[in-house]
């Protein structure tokens, strides 16, 4: 009997904690969308804002974080942001589809009282006719529970020109006293498509350096794109081509397939750069068989955005922007720190 009492006692003290402890535990329900699933760069990135939510979980915060494939498809992203909405999410973590449907998506998620951080793919302002301006967006600037954490596009296509730039040959490898480049481009509606685009040459021509552009074609941000738009450069335009820019490093790996395919050697009769370092470039880069990249930070914007999520949730003050820096990664810095 006794054993019996004392057995009942434990187990009326530990429901007691259990529900004392439960009681105690705050659990945000957060909604992170993301514009699509199968590219490399946002995988990195998104697997990246579920283990840091993870590592900031105590027994007293619990973050439940709902992740949706946006599928490239913006119709299939707004429904799955209306269902956030039905959901209560607590906060939305959002990596647009289309930087023009950002006013639309906006305007309901703050009427519904949900802080917003947007990711990755920036909305910039634009005038009466819908021409994007060099300037901070005011759907972005006029509402104090919106974010937008990303990196400088301007800056990781300068590094790419600048890596071309500081070679011995300054990337004229024939000799004839200019550039002759091939550029394979991500989504073009995506402003860092559009500026690693422009500042890379740009870099070059700051330089001095004379540029001839033989091909410009959108790749939009796909591997085997990338390796399709580079074997058909190359088939057309030979010895010609010297330099292949990739706005990313996934086409980039592509063009390297396409440039060892076509007989051809990276830095002995061919110059190839990307963006964002991810593991296989980093490798290739290593052996020698890219030229360079630029670390497009993942960890460093996934920990920024949900820090500034988890400050939106205690109803803290935060900016409006928030900024990484890229790194250049040529073969010395490659091996020194991969
Ligand atoms: C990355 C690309 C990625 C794109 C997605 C860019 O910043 O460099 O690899 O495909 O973001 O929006």
């Amino acid at each position: 009997m006794k054993k019996i009492l004392a057995t009942l006692l434990a187990a009326i003290l530990v429901l007691g904690c259990f529900s004392l402890a439960s009681a105690d535990t705050k659990t945000y329900k957060v909604g992170v969308s993301i514009y699509q699933y199968t590219d490399n760069f946002m995988t990195l990135y998104r697997n990246e804002i579920e283990a840091y939510f993870k590592s900031l979980e105590t027994d007293e915060v619990k973050y439940e974080i709902t992740m949706a494939d946006g599928k490239n498809d913006m119709a299939e992203q707004t429904n799955q942001i209306r269902n956030f909405i039905t959901q209560g999410m607590d906060v939305i973590i959002l990596n647009l589809v289309q930087t023009s449907s950002a006013d639309a998506v906006i305007d309901e998620i703050v009427a519904a009282g949900i802080p917003l951080v947007l990711i990755n793919r920036e909305p910039l302002a634009y005038d009466a006719d819908g021409n994007t301006l060099d300037e901070q967006y005011e759907g972005i600037l006029n509402n104090p529970q919106v974010c937008y954490v990303g990196a400088d596009a301007r800056q990781s296509g300068t590094y790419q020109g600048e890596m071309i730039a500081a070679l011995d040959n300054k990337g004229d490898i024939n000799g004839d006293g200019k550039v002759s480049y091939i550029m394979i481009e991500g989504d073009p509606e995506n402003i860092d498509a559009q500026y690693r685009t422009e500042f890379s040459v740009k870099a070059l021509t700051d330089a001095g350096i004379e540029v001839e552009c033989l091909d410009d074609q959108v790749g939009n941000w796909d591997q085997t794109k990338g390796q399709e738009l580079c074997a058909n450069a190359l088939s057309k335009y030979g010895d010609k081509v010297e330099v292949v820019f990739c706005n990313n490093d996934g086409m980039a790996l592509g063009a390297q397939t396409a440039i060892e395919a076509a007989g051809r050697k990276v830095g002995e009769d061919i110059y190839l750069v990307g963006v964002d370092a991810l593991p296989e470039a980093i490798d290739l880069i290593k052996e020698g068989n890219m030229t360079g990249t630029v670390l497009n930070d993942h960890i460093g914007q996934s920990h920024a955005a949900v820090d500034v999520a988890v400050q939106l949730l205690n109803g803290e003050e935060i900016q409006n922007y928030y900024w990484v820096n890229y790194v250049k990664v040529d073969k010395a810095y490659a091996e020194a720190n991969y």
